[in-house]
């Protein structure tokens, strides 16, 4: 079965084609689906962001309308649907280019809800033009599944894994515990009670004038300070480390980052450096304390850590130690590099895997706040 894929939840528009196989709606078989990516593309806008220091709702909703058109011609050429020499975007909606397409997915929430309507918009317009079903996908489920599939960019294989699945969800706008005892049925285990891990590290950047986004940046800057392997001495608070709950919380770490660097006046590249590295230290410390005490409660037999922030090595090193030393029965899923930011494959999967468990899609509507539990 063929999918069509659109994601415009933030600032990454994309669309993906995906050839799925698997699973319960064709073989019977539950154990295993795979999928091929035969068109995919993206652009991300971060870099027009950059000078607003996040995300500015407006621009995106006007990048995301003005790129959708020809990402999805460029989808439908890399698929062999439309020829290379038929330049026109506007060939994307004639029922020509659907060729053997069952159905679109696309991100309904959660996220930036202007910039979801025009995914949604355009996800009906063309559901239209070519008579298929459109079906609404939750963000943070893509996030989820990214987790569970193995591959290499091109291909991704999805074994069924042990249940249940704790979701540790870590992203610029979700920091999140979340059980998933069967296929969607979800349980709250904690959660942030104000930032998102991602976004404390956005701050973290701008405070040290790094650009955003700003979690690549100090992480790059921590390695630079790992690397010098000097006592620096800073040291940040772990927020909520003692608390018995599996909640999170970011703004006094990031308030605690921002008297450091009023505290020191002018910070040189090598302070920032130091500052980054504590903070990376202290938010990596958090993640595996919360993680720790989510697996103890729950019993879970696989963690799946997925979100944009689950790009960061130091977290990934110490979550992997944790998994390897204190639960090796649990199995650790993370997305492969290509699926760890936002990006419409992840959609295309999940939509697959709930159309063909039989569970409903999600509606058309854009829900900024859709929650998973
Ligand atoms: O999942 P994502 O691409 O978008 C949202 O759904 O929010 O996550 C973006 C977040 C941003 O806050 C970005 O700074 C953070 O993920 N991020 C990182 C790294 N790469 C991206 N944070 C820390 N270390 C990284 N290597
Ligand atoms: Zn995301």
């Amino acid at each position: 079965m063929k999918i069509l894929a659109i994601e415009t939840s933030c600032d990454e528009t994309a669309i993906s084609i995906l050839e799925c196989t698997g699973l319960a709606a064709q073989t019977g078989d539950t154990s295993l689906a795979e999928f091929v990516v035969v068109g995919d593309a993206l652009f991300s806008q971060a870099h027009l962001h950059a000078e607003y220091g996040g995300v500015f709702p407006t621009l995106a909703k006007r990048e995301h309308i003005k790129n959708l058109e020809p990402l999805t011609h460029q989808a439908l050429v890399q698929a062999g649907h439309i020829e290379p020499e038929q330049t026109d975007t506007s060939t994307i909606y004639d029922a020509s280019s659907k060729k053997d397409i069952a159905f679109i997915a696309v991100t309904r929430g959660p996220g930036l809800e202007p910039a979801l309507w025009t995914g949604i918009e355009f996800a009906k317009l063309l559901g239209e033009k070519w008579n298929i079903p459109v079906h609404g996908t939750d963000h943070m489920e893509g996030h989820i599944v990214s987790a569970l599939v193995e591959g290499d960019g091109k291909k991704y294989t999805l074994k069924i894994p042990k249940f249940p699945i704790l979701g540790l969800l870590i992203s610029g706008g979700h920091t999140e515990l979340i059980l998933m005892k069967k296929w969607f049925e979800y349980q709250l285990v904690g959660k942030t009670k104000d930032d998102a891990v991602g976004e404390a590290f956005d701050k973290v950047a701008r405070l040290l004038g790094l650009p955003y986004p700003g979690g690549p940046k100090v992480a790059e800057a921590a390695l630079r300070s790992r690397e010098r392997n000097t006592d620096h001495g800073i040291v940040f608070p772990r927020p909520l480390q003692h608390e018995a709950s599996c909640d999170f919380s970011f703004s006094g770490l990031k308030t605690a980052v921002l008297y450091k660097v009023k505290e020191m006046g002018h910070i040189s590249d090598t302070d920032a450096e130091h500052i980054a590295h504590a903070f990376e230290d202290a938010a990596r410390d958090v993640m595996v304390i919360k993680t720790r005490r989510a697996l103890e409660e729950t019993g879970a037999e696989t963690l799946a850590v997925g979100g944009g922030v689950s790009a960061n090595t130091t977290i990934r090193t110490a979550l992997t130690k944790l998994i390897a030393e204190e639960f090796p029965h649990v199995h650790l899923g993370y997305p492969h590099k290509t699926l760890t930011g936002d990006n419409a494959i992840m959609i295309g999967m999940a939509a697959y895997v709930r159309h063909s468990m039989g569970t409903e899609s999600y509606p058309l509507s854009a829900s900024g706040t859709q929650s998973l539990a």
